[in-house]
């Protein structure tokens, strides 16, 4: 069988790169080893799909060339796939910060996928496994499941290695390698930290306690968002968004209460119930369970009179600086995403072309293109898509 684009993965890039390849008049076809497609649209969002971010930048993104990406994302914004959700009547909303869910479910995202596929007569094929890709003479020759296929362009969608029960492989990367491409060493991102050793024991049995906002900091990185004490270590918003800037060893710093001063409030409280004890006192401004915590291990718990101003204030500072001492994270298998892939510089970034295969493609997370959370990685996949589907 002879088509123009073969599209190995159908997950968000695949798809929306078949869509437009094919509405050029393109034959198209889509493989994809798991059962059914878009599996990760599925489960994105908490079922919802986060499936842009109306903020989107290139700085919302890490890579070994941060402008990488700019080009794609210009031509594909937010508001291009906002135009094909809207056009198919499917309801959303922002929930923060420019993040765009679906009101009812991800399924919609992923029928329109495919509804859209099917207009520009792509055949989407699942449960077929890919078994070998050779360079042709024509092209490519791919080796798969349903028989073999020769293909003028091929375009690799496979994904990182995140959540490998969704069907992520390593499967982009060794093509990449076949062909000669340099691919950036791979590592669990938007991910849960863990601790060990003392470091867990003094928190594991808060596991569940939220703070609503926390400031988590690697270096010149911050993320001012929620934190959740897990049963191995710290999780929430604002530890998955630094999770992709720490690496073991890494300094991680959180504050506990950006919003407040939390020295001169405790100075101020000091004068207004100087019988009060401290633990009590920090109990009104963090988790009454963290205070404790706090007071049990690290600060003297006693009346706030006996606390001289300048301890109060150091207290203050140490707790709008808060070492963490991460050992590490919950890896792939709850990761969000998979950071590096790839390497850009064998890409061209108006296109997604190999620079040294022509005619093979490389789109989505499996390029060594990594968003914050928040819809940003979908609408990398979009755009990423959308310029490999228009040349390919
Ligand atoms: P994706 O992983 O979507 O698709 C790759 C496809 O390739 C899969 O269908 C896979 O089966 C197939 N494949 C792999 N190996 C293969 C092989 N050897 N042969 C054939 N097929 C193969 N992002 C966001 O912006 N908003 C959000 O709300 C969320 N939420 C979210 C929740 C969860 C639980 C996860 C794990 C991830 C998210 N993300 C997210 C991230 C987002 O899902 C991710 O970045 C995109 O799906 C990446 O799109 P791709 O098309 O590149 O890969």
């Amino acid at each position: 069988m002879k088509v123009d684009v073969l599209v190995i993965g159908a997950g968000a890039a695949g798809l929306m790169c078949a869509i437009t390849a094919g509405q050029r008049g393109k034959r198209v076809r889509v493989v994809d080893h798991a059962n059914k497609a878009g599996k990760k649209i599925l489960m994105s969002g908490g079922g919802r799909c986060n499936f842009t971010n109306l903020g989107t930048t290139p700085a919302n993104f890490l890579s070994a060339n941060p402008h990488f990406a700019k080009s794609a994302l210009a031509r594909y914004t937010p508001w291009d796939f906002i135009a094909l959700v809207e056009k198919r009547g499917i309801r959303y909303h922002e929930k923060e910060l420019g993040q765009l869910f679906c009101d009812e479910s991800s399924k919609l995202i992923v029928r329109m996928l495919l509804d859209e596929c099917a207009a520009a007569g792509v055949e989407v094929r699942t449960s077929c496994a890919v078994t070998q890709v050779a360079k042709s003479e024509e092209g490519f020759l791919i080796e798969t499941a349903d028989g073999p296929i020769q293909a003028t362009s091929l375009v690799i969608a496979t994904g990182g290695l995140s959540i490998p029960s969704l069907g992520a492989t390593g499967f982009g990367y060794e093509l990449a390698r076949q062909f000669g491409h340099r691919v950036l060493p791979t590592r669990a991102g938007l991910v849960p930290l863990t601790l060990s050793g003392k470091h867990q024991e003094r928190y594991q049995d808060l596991a569940g306690l939220a703070l609503p906002v926390s400031e988590a900091r690697v270096g010149k990185h911050s993320f001012r968002a929620g934190l959740l004490f897990t049963h191995r270590g710290v999780s929430g918003p604002a530890i998955l968004q630094i999770s992709s800037y720490w690496q073991a060893g890494d300094d991680l710093r959180l504050d506990l209460s950006p919003e407040a001063d939390i020295g001169d409030w405790l100075v101020a409280q000091r004068g207004e119930r100087p019988a009060a004890e401290l633990k009590n006192v920090l109990g009104d401004l963090l988790p009454k369970r963290l205070a404790q915590r706090l007071c049990e291990v690290w600060f003297p718990s006693k009346p706030m009179r006996q606390f001289r101003e300048a301890e109060l204030v150091d207290i203050g500072r140490q707790l709008h600086d808060w070492p963490i001492v991460a050992s590490g994270t919950e890896g792939y298998r709850t990761a969000e995403v998979t950071l590096g892939g790839v390497d850009t510089n064998e890409l061209s970034s108006s296109t997604m072309e190999s620079k040294r295969v022509p005619g093979l493609y490389f789109i989505g997370e499996v390029v060594d293109v990594t968003g914050w959370l928040g819809g940003y990685n979908f609408q990398w996949a979009w755009a990423s898509g959308h310029a490999a589907g228009e040349v390919a």
